[in-house]
């Protein structure tokens, strides 16, 4: 027995310490503090170091998070716990706040209200104990099928750049870290853990790039989480041109980089590329670091820079320095910011005279399984387990209206038959990782809406979406209504409307649909997005008119999908999720020729979204910066001047209606011609306004360096051609309200920096 303690104390000490002499107490009184990191890497033995940048395993949180650095205790290193994700903390052992998810928040437009939800979130994870969000996520939405879309801003790199930087900032300034994700091009998740980007540089630095450049220079985020895809033929967790050259040494990115869940494929290569920590990590990945450095193909130094990046953020995070919160005094709060920003960012598309309600409206028909049933957010990481969802149906009835019973009980009996038949079905692993769908929609029959139109005074068509991670969306039957959805638009409002009662759709939707045909059927139309827990409440605030909408498209809605110059680069197929890769195992002879699930070749270049729908000169539904109020803004006095090396436009905004909003002022540039060929017009600056009252003005001032106006020659590096700029102010990207030319713009080149070679 005693013999056997022995040679097992003999064996942890050889697996922790090896041979060196470190393990034999040398340096055992070595504690991490903040400014003693060199000493402790110095103590560390090579399978201490590699066990810090392997994570600890899917299962290695206590609170029931996604992830873990580990705690070495001989050195006072304690476990970060890494969480999920962008719409608020997701726990698998607590009820947390969910808030709205990344296109709502984008379409604020409103940089200090996603920094007090990004404050909230960072608070709430002090609480419960997490030291790292993963999120915000921020890659583009390059086409409108990416099942993530829900996740990610919006189709232009400034406004997502904007939008993570007040969220990194709202999180960090808690104490927590934030992590921005993906680290880049994550644009489809069709075969994500091995689907290679084709795209040309300037491409990729004005737009994929361009939003985490922002964001990482006007927020300092601690950590940067890598994406799966490869571009240009290379995992980006492996690509140190991407991560060292780039993130490093142009942009001065001093944190730690972490992979996605099980992203990658050779752990050596991503250390050497300054990938720093592996997640959620595996064993092998242990291995292979301490044999590569044993047998000198991965320098020692690389690694310990690797560690050293790791150490300070452990030394920073509030499970070493002991920082907590009482969890329940955010509780009530953050519901309240979540209810907040969730109405500030819903987007009125339509509105005849329908809304605010009406005084004489008391009585609502809600129609749509999504009525009584929230999509608060999407499916995978992003989801969160929240104590509670408010239903459209329970948000109205808060507010004082009468949800007409009848509707309700054959909505809520269709509903739960489907439930119980989904409980007795044999489960794919697919179902049973991603859950439950949406019920497919239902119609309650032309007499119920008949006995409806009777009883009510207003109709609400509420039509979900429940899409997410692992795989995209398709055209049918999601892009494109279903027959039953088109149907109960068509019925619903002809029979409200003949009647001349108003009928309202709200789209409770990650990312959109297609409007065109049906756009004119109902009085009104609302982009609600997944809106988070307080969805309900926050549509109520809405409908009510107790919230006057503000909320902008940061995206384009076109009239077909077709439209789309991204469209035919994209996967609009149905495509296996590959679980295997998911869990990390190695590929062993990836399939590398087929278009859209192997690789995605980016034709289209710089022109996303608006800046092809612009430059095409295309119609669309619904322009990018797009969104109706109560109330109207009048913009006059605008200016513009050189000053300092940025171009301050100026002009006043005047509520010229009856009731208090908001505006969001968003500022356009057109280039003169010069060496690259440029968007009709760019998005260079934006700004959300106050609450005016009727009659109330403010003077808005929106600086713009003029680095921004640069772009990318992958010869030289960032140019401002000289010459004449129209700085065009509008409330949206095609209703453009005052336009003001600035000859004399300097001629400005920003090389790219000359590297020195690393040092062996
Ligand atoms: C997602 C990441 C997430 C990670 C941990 C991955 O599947 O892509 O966004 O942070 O899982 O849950």
């Amino acid at each position: 027995m005693v013999m056997k303690q022995i040679a097992i104390l003999i064996l942890t000490g050889l697996f922790l310490g090896g041979c060196s002499p470190k393990a034999s107490g040398q340096y055992e009184t070595v504690k991490l503090q903040q400014d003693n990191l060199e000493q402790v890497i110095e103590a560390m033995t090579l399978q201490e170091k590699a066990s810090l940048v392997v994570g600890g395993g899917m299962t290695g949180s206590s609170i029931g998070a996604a992830g873990i650095i580990r705690a070495l205790p001989r050195l006072g290193i304690p476990a970060l716990e890494l969480s999920d994700g962008p719409a608020g903390l997701r726990l698998r052992s607590t009820a947390t706040t969910w808030f709205p998810s990344a296109s709502l928040l984008a379409s604020t437009w409103d940089t200090s209200l996603v920094r007090e939800v990004g404050k909230a979130m960072g608070t709430e994870a002090l609480g419960h104990g997490a030291d790292v969000i993963l999120g915000p996520a921020m890659n583009i939405h390059r086409h409108p099928l990416c099942g993530r879309n829900f996740e990610y801003y919006s189709e232009d790199p400034l406004l997502s750049g904007k939008m993570a930087s007040a969220m990194v900032l709202g999180i960090q300034e808690t104490g927590t870290a934030a992590c921005l994700k993906h680290f880049a091009a994550n644009n489809q998740e069709t075969n994500r853990n091995n689907n290679n980007v084709i795209a040309d540089e300037r491409t990729l630095r004005e737009i994929y790039y361009r939003g985490f450049e922002i964001a990482v220079k006007e927020s300092s985020p601690k950590t940067i989480m890598t994406s799966y895809n490869r571009i240009n033929g290379i995992y980006t967790s492996e690509d140190k041109n991407l991560l060292t050259d780039i993130l490093r040494y142009e942009w001065k990115f001093d944190g730690v980089v972490m992979t996605d869940w099980f992203g990658g494929q050779d752990a050596v290569a991503q250390i050497s590329a300054g990938n720093d920590l592996l997640e959620p990590g595996k064993r092998r990945q242990r291995r292979a670091i301490i044999k590569a450095v044993k047998n000198g193909t991965l320098p020692e130094w690389v690694l310990n820079t690797s560690v050293r990046r790791i150490l300070e953020l452990v030394s920073d995070a509030p499970s070493f320095t002991k920082q907590a919160q009482d969890q329940s005094l955010t509780e009530t709060e953050n519901a309240a910011i979540a209810r907040k920003a969730a109405a500030r960012g819903m987007v009125l598309l339509e509105n005849r005279d329908a809304l605010p309600f009406k005084d004489s409206i008391q009585k609502i028909a809600l129609f749509g399984v999504s009525s009584y049933k929230l999509v608060a957010g999407g499916v995978g990481s992003g989801e969160v387990y929240a104590a509670y969802t408010v239903s459209p149906a329970q948000g109205l009835e808060e507010a004082g209206y009468v949800p007409d019973r009848e509707i309700m009980k054959r909505y809520e009996s269709y509903t739960d038959s489907v439930n119980r038949a989904y409980k007795r079905k044999w489960k794919s692993i697919t179902q049973r990782i991603l859950g439950q769908g949406l019920p497919a929609e239902m119609h309650p029959g032309n007499e119920a809406i008949a006995m409806a139109v009777a009883q009510n005074q207003a109709a609400l068509i509420t039509l979900g979406r429940r899409t997410g991670e692992f795989s995209d969306r398709k055209m049918e039957g999601d892009y494109l209504l279903t027959t039953t959805e088109k149907e109960l638009i068509d019925h619903v409002s002809k029979a409200f409307r003949d009647a001349g009662k108003p009928v309202i759709v709200v789209l409770n939707v990650g990312g959109i649909v297609e409007t065109a045909s049906w756009t004119e059927k109902p009085d009104a139309i609302i982009l609600a997005w997944m809106p988070g827990q307080e969805g309900g409440r926050a549509l109520a605030d809405i409908l009510s008119g107790k919230v006057n909408p503000s909320g902008k498209l940061p995206v384009t809605i076109p009239v077909h999908l077709e439209d789309l110059a991204s469209d035919r680069d994209f996967p609009l197929i149905d495509f296996p999720v590959n679980w295997l890769s998911f869990i990390g195992k190695k590929q062993t002879q990836p399939e590398t020729d087929r278009p859209n699930i192997d690789f995605t070749q980016y034709r289209e270049g710089i022109y996303v979204g608006y800046r092809d729908f612009d430059k095409n000169g295309k119609n669309v539904a619904y322009p990018f910066g797009y969104g109706l109020s109560y109330t109207d803004f009048r913009y006059s006095n605008a200016l513009a001047h050189l000053e300092n090396g940025k171009v301050v436009v100026s002009c006043q905004v005047t509520n010229s209606g009856k009731r208090a909003g908001r505006e969001v002022v968003q500022v356009y540039v057109s280039a003169p011609e010069g060496w690259l060929d440029k968007p009709v017009q760019e998005l260079k600056g934006f700004f959300a306004t106050s609450q005016l009252e009727p009659g109330e003005s403010q003077e808005i001032h929106i600086a713009i360096p003029l680095e921004s106006l640069a772009s990318f020659n992958p010869d030289i590096g960032w140019m401002v051609d000289s010459g004449e700029y129209t700085f065009r102010i509008g409330s949206s990207s095609r209703d453009i309200r005052q336009e003001v030319r600035l000859p004399g713009i300097p001629k400005l080149i920003l090389p790219l920096p000359f590297r020195l070679p690393l040092p062996k």
